[in-house]
């Protein structure tokens, strides 16, 4: 691997190695180090694919929520099949994206010429030179980053931006002075408002599984507390917004079916792939008990009766309510913000209709 920009790892054997669990491939050294769980194969591709079709219909095919017309340096943490960061590179062919993640298994074979990807682990300090960035982008790595880290893992991304001061730089953090930090985190909650999910549902039983299966190593519920993280961290002008998506195709609104029946695809087979290791290895469920599971939380994804009474607002417009909840996420009413940061919600069908409900 050329390296340019950082003294990050070199490719070697170790890095590349497999191990199968019950037909998915996972990458040897991260299961090894207890760093990420989730297999590295096709399969998640495909998925990690999908999910970016999602985020680009939700956000009205916005990468970048700040208002950075032309971003020069763009660093992507944990960039997985690389779906962001490619549409990010040939959107902008003069900026220079580097992404990094653990795994190198599911880069892109027809990467742009302007894309970087290198392997590294987020949870050691990061060994870039300070002040490179325009925007620093970390999205769903709640899994890979552990507990204790976050919150140096955040000043990482940003210690340089909330100097005040403009003569004591930090040389630890990776983001220009002025520079944007965008996160996302899944916040996988299982409950709803009528009822209708209990402790009985076996979407509430994965959930609650799955988190139990990494809680000694990661915090899967980082996602409700990535503003409060940056604040703490002394950025300025913190924004966050708490999103939730349908998990099936029930809105009579062409987008949010759209969303939903992307995003019904996504959680079957995200039930299956992020899950498989850390329940039947980690929490030592028999492969049978696991599918088992799955086979029930995919029967509920599709069962509408689980769904809140009354699946679009009885005296609303549906089409202003999509609006709503689109515009306010692109983040452009913020005039002149440093950081922003967006709490969203997937896969729990327990809390998606709420939006559409309270209007
Ligand atoms: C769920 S995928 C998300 C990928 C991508 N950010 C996206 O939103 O599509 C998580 C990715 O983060 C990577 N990852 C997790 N923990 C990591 C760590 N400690 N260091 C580097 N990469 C990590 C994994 O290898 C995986 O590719």
């Amino acid at each position: 691997m050329t390296n340019t920009e950082s003294d990050t790892e070199d490719l070697d054997g170790d890095l590349m190695e497999l191990v199968t669990v019950h037909g998915r491939d996972f990458q040897r050294y991260s299961i090894d180090r207890r760093i990420y769980f989730g297999p590295v194969d096709d399969d998640e591709m495909e998925r990690l694919e999908l999910q970016q079709r999602i985020f680009n219909l939700v956000f009205d095919d916005r990468l970048i929520f700040p208002p950075i017309s032309q971003p020069q340096k763009v660093l992507d943490c944990g960039f997985g099949c690389g779906a962001w960061a490619m549409e990010v590179a040939e959107q902008h062919p003069y900026c220079k994206v580097i992404g990094i993640d653990i795994s190198p298994h599911m880069r892109p074979d027809d990467a742009p010429e302007n894309l970087y990807l290198q392997v590294d682990d987020l949870n050691k300090s990061f060994t870039f030179q300070p002040n490179r960035f325009d925007l620093v982008h970390s999205r769903l790595v709640a899994s890979g980053i552990n507990r204790s880290r976050w919150p140096s893992y955040i000043r990482d991304l940003v210690r340089q931006v909330i100097c005040n001061d403009k003569n004591s730089v930090s040389p630890s953090s990776v983001t220009k002075r002025g520079g944007w930090v965008q996160m996302i985190e899944l916040y996988l909650n299982v409950q709803s408002d009528n009822g209708s999910i209990t402790d009985q549902n076996a979407l509430r039983q994965w959930s609650t599984k799955y988190k139990a299966a990494l809680d000694d190593l990661k915090d899967m519920t980082i996602g409700t507390r990535l503003g409060n993280l940056m604040t703490a961290a002394g950025l300025v002008e913190v924004d966050t917004k708490m999103m939730q998506l349908p998990l099936s195709a029930w809105s009579s609104v062409t987008n949010l079916r759209q969303v939903g029946e992307l995003n019904r695809q996504n959680s079957r087979r995200l039930l299956s792939s992020v899950a498989l290791y850390p329940l039947t290895q980690r929490l030592h469920m028999s492969r049978q008990e696991f599918e088992a599971l799955v086979d029930r939380a995919r029967e509920e994804i599709d069962d509408l009766s689980l769904k809140a009474p009354g699946t679009l607002p009885s005296d609303g417009n549906p089409e202003v309510l999509v609006e709503d909840v689109l515009d306010s996420s692109r983040g452009v009413r913020y005039s002149n913000p440093r950081q922003f940061a967006l709490g969203t919600e997937d896969v729990a069908p327990f809390l998606h209709f709420e939006p559409f409900r309270k209007i």
